[in-house]
């Protein structure tokens, strides 16, 4: 019978019969995919697999901090974590345009990642942690209308580039199997069932201009609103959560004085597959205790609505 014990132990072979003796890399972004292939690469080659992570300064409060807990101390992966804000930071200084933004980073992540390489001495193989239904989606439907609106990145033209060969040992698994394979090799499960996040980052939920005060303010609105959605039990009914922080200040009063800040918008969709979504029901008094918080704890903030759009028309992120 097909079990995911079995896949994970004939993976295994599979990845020590292709890698012999060669040197793997493989980019690690905290999301599930690159985990777990992560993970199952480890189990089978130990210390020939090297994971490097570009940290661009733009994920959500304390990710970068558990990936590096995660892969280096507990499972004892060889993790290079390259602190790139800097770069990305200065790179997207004045950019106010969507795909501008997400080619910027892109860009960058390729460029800082085959630095990263390279200071390894390189390798034979990249890992990648590409699922059937983007073999797929790769063969039929390049191109198509979503790919057109929003130019989703991921490490393409890699390995190419590099001439390496690739490892891609979940080809042939869809997502709700890899996050099986996941639990199944000890992975957190704040990792295994974590909402998909985009690569660009919170970038693209900054509207307008990103710098890091706005990074910073909109990760600790995010992270309240998160908390909230897991101590409601919520989660794992949404698709998808976060806070988008609007290029609008609003007027306020706090205390005796007016106050003058960002508005911030909150979302949260069910889906299937990102391709329609339909906007979560919250409770009202979900959403009054969430935006009391956020205004009262996040200076900068003064304002919080509720996105109520569907996709489509909308989209599920900002830009
Ligand atoms: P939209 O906003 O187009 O998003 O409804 C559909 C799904 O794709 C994710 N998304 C991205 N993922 N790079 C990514 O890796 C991107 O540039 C990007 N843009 C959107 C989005 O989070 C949602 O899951």
């Amino acid at each position: 019978a097909w079990t995911m014990a079995n896949f994970r132990d004939t993976a295994r072979a599979a990845i020590r019969a292709q890698v012999g003796s060669g040197r793997v890399i493989c980019g690690l972004s905290g999301g599930v995919d690159s985990s777990v292939a992560a993970a199952l690469i480890h189990e089978a080659i130990g210390d020939q697999l090297v994971c490097i992570f570009v940290d661009h300064g733009l994920l959500r409060a304390g990710e970068a901090d558990e990936v590096i807990r995660v892969f280096r101390d507990r499972f004892n992966i060889r993790l290079v974590h390259r602190d790139a804000s800097d770069i990305f930071f200065a790179a997207l200084e004045g950019i106010s345009d969507p795909e501008q933004k997400r080619k910027t980073i892109g860009r960058l992540f390729i460029e800082v990642f085959e630095q990263e390489a390279h200071k390894l001495g390189g390798a034979d193989f990249l890992a990648q942690g590409t699922l059937y239904p983007d073999v797929i989606e790769s063969v039929s439907a390049r191109g198509g209308p979503s790919a057109v609106i929003k130019s989703h990145h991921n490490v393409g033209g890699l390995p190419e580039r590099m001439r390496m060969k690739l490892v891609e040992p979940l080809r042939e698994l869809f997502k709700d199997e890899v996050r099986e394979l996941g639990r199944e090799l000890g992975l957190p499960e704040t990792i295994v069932g974590r909402h998909p996040f985009p690569g660009p980052g919170l970038a693209i939920r900054i509207p307008g201009p990103v710098d890091r005060d706005k990074v910073r303010i909109l990760q600790k609105a995010d992270a309240i609103y998160l908390e909230a959605i897991r101590a409601a039990g919520l989660y794992d009914a949404i698709w998808q959560a976060f806070v988008a922080l609007l290029p609008v200040r609003s007027v306020g009063v706090m205390g005796d004085g007016r106050t003058y800040e960002f508005a911030c918008a909150l979302r949260a969709v069910t889906s299937t597959d990102g391709m329609t979504a339909d906007v979560y029901p919250f409770d009202m008094s979900f959403l009054t205790r969430v935006a009391g918080r956020i205004v009262n704890e996040v200076r900068g903030i003064n304002r919080v609505t509720y996105d109520i759009t569907s996709k489509p028309p909308g989209t599920i992120e900002w830009e």
